[in-house]
C-alpha cells in the first residue's frame, strides 16, 4: 500500500506537465485526480499517522486534524492468551487497597552477597517495629548480619546473570515471598548499594498514602530504548509500547500481584529480550520488561520514575559510583533537594526529557533512596544520617 502511494505521489508531481501537452483529457485527469485523493485517505487510514508515509505530505499540524477526522483505524484482534491476561489484570486492578494500622512496606534486598549498608539500614529500621519487613535474596553467598532486622530474612535464592532474565526471576521470587504477608502493602526494590535519603515515617507516609506505584518508564527511542525491541514479540507487544526504565521499582500490591500474574508477557521478554539477540543486538529484561509491561496495562498507575536516585551525569556504561571524598552533607542536600526527574535518550542527538515529581497531584521531592554508594562510605553516611534526614 506504502509503494503504491509513492507511485501516486510521482504521478501527482508530473500532472501539470502531463496536462499542458494535453496528454490527457480533462475527464480523465479528475477521476485520476479524484482516485488519488481516495487512495490517500486509504492510506492515512490503514497507516496511522504517527509512522505513515503520507504525514510528511503535509505539516504535522494537518495531518493531526485529518486523524481527527477519520473514524479510528480497526483494532487488532486480541490473541486468546492475550484476553486471558487482561482480564485476569484488569480484575486484580478493580479491588480497592486496603490500608490498616498493620499495613506493611517490604523492603526487598536484591544482592550478591554482603549488604554493606546494613547498619545504617538498621538505624533506618530501629523504632518503627510492625510497619516493615525485610527480605534478602543473596545470589552468590550468604551475608553475615549485623543488624536483628536482616537475621534470618534471607529467601530461597538463585543464581542472577547481570541482563539475563535471572535478574527478573529474582526480583519476581522476592514478590511472590514478601506477597505471602498479607499486611506487606508497599513493596521496595533495593541493592546493596542502596541507602536510605529519609527517615522511616518520611518513606512510609510516602509510599503508603498514594495510589500509585514507583516504577521507571520512558519512551527512548535510541539504540539503547526501542533499538533492543525484537518483532519476534508482536504481536502482543508493539514497538510503539516498548519502554525503558531504571530496575528499582516500589510497587503496591496489587501491582506485584498482576507481576504474579503474567506469563504472558514474561515470556515474551524472557525469550526475545536478552544478550546476544539475533544481529550481536543485546537487550536486557530487567530494564524493559516492568517499564513495558506497566504502561500498556496500567499506565496511570505508575509514577514514571524511580524514588531510587542515581547519576548518570559521567556519560559512562555504568552511573557514578560515590567514594569516602565525595559524600558530604551537601551532596546529601543536593539530592534530596531535586524535584524534578530526568530521562535522556540514546539518539545521537540525545533528548532530555524533564518532568515534576509529582506525588498525588503536587510537586514533592522526587526520591527516597539512593545510589551507588562504595562500602567505604558507610561511616560518612552514619554520621551525617541523623541530619541529611531531617532536612
Ligand atoms: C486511593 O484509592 C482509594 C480506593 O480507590 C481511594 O479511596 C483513595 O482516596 C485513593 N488515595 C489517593 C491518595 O488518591
Ligand atoms: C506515566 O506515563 C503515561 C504514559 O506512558 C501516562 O499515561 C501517565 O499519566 C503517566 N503517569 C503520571 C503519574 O504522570
Ligand atoms: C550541589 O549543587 C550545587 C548547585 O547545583 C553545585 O554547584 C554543587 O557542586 C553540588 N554539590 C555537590 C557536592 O554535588
Ligand atoms: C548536623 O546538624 C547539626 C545541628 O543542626 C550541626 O550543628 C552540625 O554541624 C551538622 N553536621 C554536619 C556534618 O553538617
Amino acid at each position: 500500500m506504502a509503494q503504491m502511494w509513492r507511485l501516486g505521489m510521482k504521478d501527482m508531481q508530473i500532472l501539470p506537465a502531463s496536462r499542458h501537452r494535453s496528454n490527457l483529457k480533462k475527464p480523465t485527469w479528475i477521476i485520476v485526480l479524484v482516485s488519488l485523493v481516495i487512495l490517500f485517505l486509504i492510506c492515512a487510514y490503514v497507516y496511522p499517522p504517527q509512522n505513515s508515509t503520507a504525514c510528511y505530505v503535509f505539516s504535522s499540524h494537518g495531518c493531526k486534524a485529518l486523524s481527527n477526522w477519520l473514524p479510528p483505524a480497526p483494532m487488532r484482534e486480541l490473541t486468546d492468551d492475550e484476553i486471558a491476561s487482561h482480564v485476569v489484570i484488569r480484575d486484580i486492578l478493580s479491588m480497592h487497597p486496603s490500608l490498616s494500622e498493620n499495613s506493611k512496606i517490604a523492603f526487598l534486598f536484591l544482592t550478591p552477597g554482603a549488604l554493606p549498608f546494613e547498619k545504617l539500614w538498621d538505624n533506618f529500621f530501629q523504632g518503627h517495629e510492625g510497619r516493615f519487613s525485610v527480605y534478602v535474596h543473596a545470589s552468590k553467598q550468604k551475608p553475615v548480619h549485623f543488624s536483628r532486622y536482616f537475621i534470618n530474612r534471607e529467601i530461597r535464592s538463585d543464581k542472577v546473570v547481570w541482563g539475563k532474565i535471572s535478574m527478573v526471576d529474582a526480583e519476581r521470587r522476592l514478590l511472590s515471598n514478601a506477597l505471602k504477608d498479607p499486611d506487606n502493602q508497599h513493596f521496595v526494590l533495593l541493592s546493596d548499594s542502596c541507602i536510605p535519603l529519609r527517615d522511616f515515617d518520611y518513606v512510609y507516609n510516602y509510599l503508603m498514602y498514594t495510589n500509585t506505584s514507583f516504577i521507571d518508564s520512558f519512551e527512548d527511542p535510541g539504540p539503547h530504548g526501542s533499538g533492543r525491541y525484537s518483532e519476534h514479540m508482536l504481536p502482543e507487544v508493539e514497538k510503539k509500547d516498548f519502554r525503558k526504565g531504571a530496575q528499582w521499582f516500589t510497587m503496591k500490591r496489587q501491582h506485584a500481584v498482576i507481576v504474579m500474574a503474567d506469563s504472558l508477557y514474561y515470556t515474551k521478554f524472557r525469550d526475545y529480550c536478552k544478550p546476544g539477540m539475533e544481529y550481536g543486538r543485546n537487550c536486557y529484561s530487567d530494564e524493559h520488561y516492568l517499564p513495558t509491561f506497566f504502561h500498556m496495562l496500567d499506565p496511570a498507575g505508575i509514577a514514571n520514575w524511580s524514588v531510587t536516585h542515581v547519576d548518570w551525569s559521567e556519560g559512562k556504561w555504568h552511573p557514578k559510583s560515590y567514594r569516602k571524598q565525595d559524600v558530604s552533607y551537601e551532596l546529601m542536600r543536593n539530592i534530596t533537594s531535586i524535584t524534578e526527574s530526568l530521562h535522556v535518550t540514546s539518539e545521537e542527538v540525545k533528548e532530555i526529557q524533564i518532568r515534576p515529581c509529582l506525588w498525588n497531584g503536587n510537586q514533592r521531592p522526587c526520591y527516597l533512596f539512593a545510589r551507588k554508594f562504595l562500602p567505604e562510605t558507610l561511616d560518612n553516611l552514619m554520621l551525617l544520617f541523623p541530619n541529611y534526614t531531617s532536612i
